[in-house]
């Protein structure tokens, strides 16, 4: 972790084949430009990546894209990589693969300059109906490899997904395999058959609900956990919440910047999710502030240790 694409070595580069990496060697400091499909020169925002158990660097920070539809979603995607963001996270259930697929025709960047996450669905689950379904999500993304597969839910055969996923993984289409939404012990059963171990598990995580046991668990496993809903997508009034408004007002920065460094503070990859591009912005330059172990010790007290979406167990 802590460490820029610009400053990836030639060694790491040569390991995760990320000509994403190499690019960026002949960038400044402090921001890269990127020539956009609308002939506009964009000053962007670099990210830290972090190492998966792989080998893989993935960015600590992403762009989410549940609930973006075909009215904003190609737009968002044209202009979240403008600003900065390559790792896009999208899910087959999302419906929104074909308008992610077109942002990213349109905003005319390199493939290999992206890390796009997609994910399989419960209908899909099984050996051959995994296969066929990241065929489909590869067609609609207009790609012919995912750098991140995961098995959106702990549901069905996953034994069969699993082993579909480790195939296309060995046959090069996917450049890392992972879970979602897995509970502890549904990991550990799922590490008794794999032959290779997931590299990401992607749950609920947010102030309101901050994971500390399954963290834990993830950092003992050798998995690199990334959390979903930064922003709890909202709820239980967390733009208004005076603990974090404090925080936010001592660093002179806003909550959504507090929420997102905390996540990059614990080790944790956010994908926070925002149709506006004004937020896009404000949502990435979050690498010039610290929060002190005093904020860290206050934003600590918030957890309810619960998730915030029971509709969805
Ligand atoms: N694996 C899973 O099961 C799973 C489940 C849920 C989500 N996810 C992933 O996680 C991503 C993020 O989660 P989410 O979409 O539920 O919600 P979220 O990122 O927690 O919150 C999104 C909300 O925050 C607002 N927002 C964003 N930036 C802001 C800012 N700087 N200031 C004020 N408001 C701001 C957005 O409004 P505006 O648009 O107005 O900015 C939107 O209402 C998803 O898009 C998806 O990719 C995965």
């Amino acid at each position: 972790m802590n460490k820029t694409i610009q400053n990836v070595n030639r060694r790491d580069f040569l390991k995760t084949g990320t000509k994403a990496a190499a690019a960026t060697l002949f960038m400044g400091t402090g921001g890269s430009i990127l020539l956009g499909a609308c002939n506009t020169v964009q000053k962007t925002v670099s990210i830290p990546t972090v190492t998966l158990n792989n080998g893989v660097a993935m960015p600590m920070l992403g762009y989410g894209t549940s609930t973006l539809n075909e009215n904003n979603c190609n737009q968002c995607i044209v202009d979240a990589i403008s600003v900065g963001y390559r790792l896009l996270d999208t899910a087959t259930i999302y419906g929104n693969e074909d308008f992610v697929g077109n942002g990213i025709k349109r905003s005319g960047i390199q493939r290999d300059q992206l890390f796009i996450t997609s994910k399989l669905w419960v209908d899909d689950s099984g050996f051959e109906s995994s296969r066929k379904a990241f065929q489909r999500s590869l067609d609609r993304l207009g790609t012919d490899y995912l750098d991140l597969y995961l098995i959106h839910r702990p549901r069905g055969d996953v034994r069969g997904s699993w082993k579909a996923m480790e195939e296309l993984y060995s046959e090069g289409k996917i450049r890392a395999i992972g879970v979602s939404n897995f509970e502890p012990h549904q990991l550990d059963d799922l590490l008794t058959y794999a032959s290779i171990k997931p590299a990401i598990n992607q749950i609920e995580n947010h102030v309101f609900f901050q994971q500390h046991e399954a963290h834990a668990h993830l950092k003992e496993s050798g998995i690199q956990m990334q959390g979903w809903s930064p922003f709890a997508a909202g709820r239980n009034n967390i733009f208004n919440n005076e603990t974090l408004a404090g925080i936010a007002e001592k660093h002179n920065r806003s909550i959504a910047q507090v929420c997102l460094r905390w996540h990059y503070q614990r080790g944790i990859i956010a994908i926070p999710r925002t149709s506006q591009k004004a937020h896009m912005i404000q949502n990435i330059n979050i690498w010039d502030f610290e929060l002190d172990p005093t904020d860290m010790q206050t934003i600590a007290t918030l957890d309810l240790n619960t998730t915030q979406f029971p509709e969805w167990d």
